[in-house]
């Protein structure tokens, strides 16, 4: 499973970069706007961070022939760009008409909360489909049982867009998304630190180290 971070703060996506298990960055525009950066300067800066990684930048218009301008605008920031479409049915027409015009705009499809939604994304040939699992919890539904499905369809007919689980709100999210084989799974920093974190490796850590001193040991 590919690891995205879902965050549009440099000093996050510098750390996990650093790490060595970052394949990509999701932004929207909420995250943007809690940067306190101008936007283009936000999103230049990350694209320029994480040059060989797929950066999902948002559009914000909601018509179909404005969607594929900024689309196309919005590509041209850089070759790494993937652009967020919502998965309206003008959104879903401009990822048809890119891909009808070999516009090279990778896509990916957002604010996507069934499995057939994410059946319209693959057939309009989107990049990525993104399901927010969490905000459908939010609505007392099952995200991951949502997802499940989701993954089931495109497995059953080969679609080649590839599924961001996004919304993801805790470690046991991201557990359920590998076991289910999704591609991709875009995780807020916070989560990414809850995931190497454990109170029996610091623990036992902690206990190797005084065990160590006790018994001499120095390399
Ligand atoms: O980037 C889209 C998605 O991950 C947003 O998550 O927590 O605002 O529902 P959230």
């Amino acid at each position: 499973m590919k690891i995205f971070i879902d965050t549009a703060v440099l000093e996050e996506i510098k750390e996990v970069r650093d790490l060595g298990i970052l394949d990509g960055v999701t932004t929207n525009p909420t995250l943007v706007s809690k940067t306190g950066k101008p936007w283009k300067e936000a999103i230049l800066e990350i694209l320029k961070e994480v040059p060989d990684k797929p950066v999902s930048v948002e559009v914000v218009a909601t018509d179909t022939e404005g969607i594929k301008r900024e689309a196309k605008e919005l590509a041209k920031l850089g070759a790494n760009v993937v652009v967020k479409i919502p998965c309206t049915e003008e959104g879903l027409r401009a990822v048809f008409e890119l891909n009808a015009e070999r516009a090279g705009v990778k896509t990916n499809v957002t604010l996507v909360f069934s499995p057939l939604q994410a059946l319209l994304a693959a057939k309009v040939g989107a990049t990525y489909v993104s399901p927010f699992i969490g905000r459908v919890d939010d609505i007392s539904y099952d995200g991951l049982m949502v997802l499940e499905e989701i993954v089931e369809i495109y497995n059953l007919y080969g679609f080649e867009t590839e599924i961001i689980a996004a919304s993801i709100r805790h470690v046991d999210h991201v557990r359920r998304c590998a076991a289910l084989g999704v591609d991709i799974a875009t995780i807020p920093y916070k989560v990414i630190k809850q995931m190497y974190r454990h109170p029996l490796t610091e623990r036992g850590l902690d206990l190797f180290l005084k065990d160590a001193k006790q018994a001499g040991i120095s390399i």
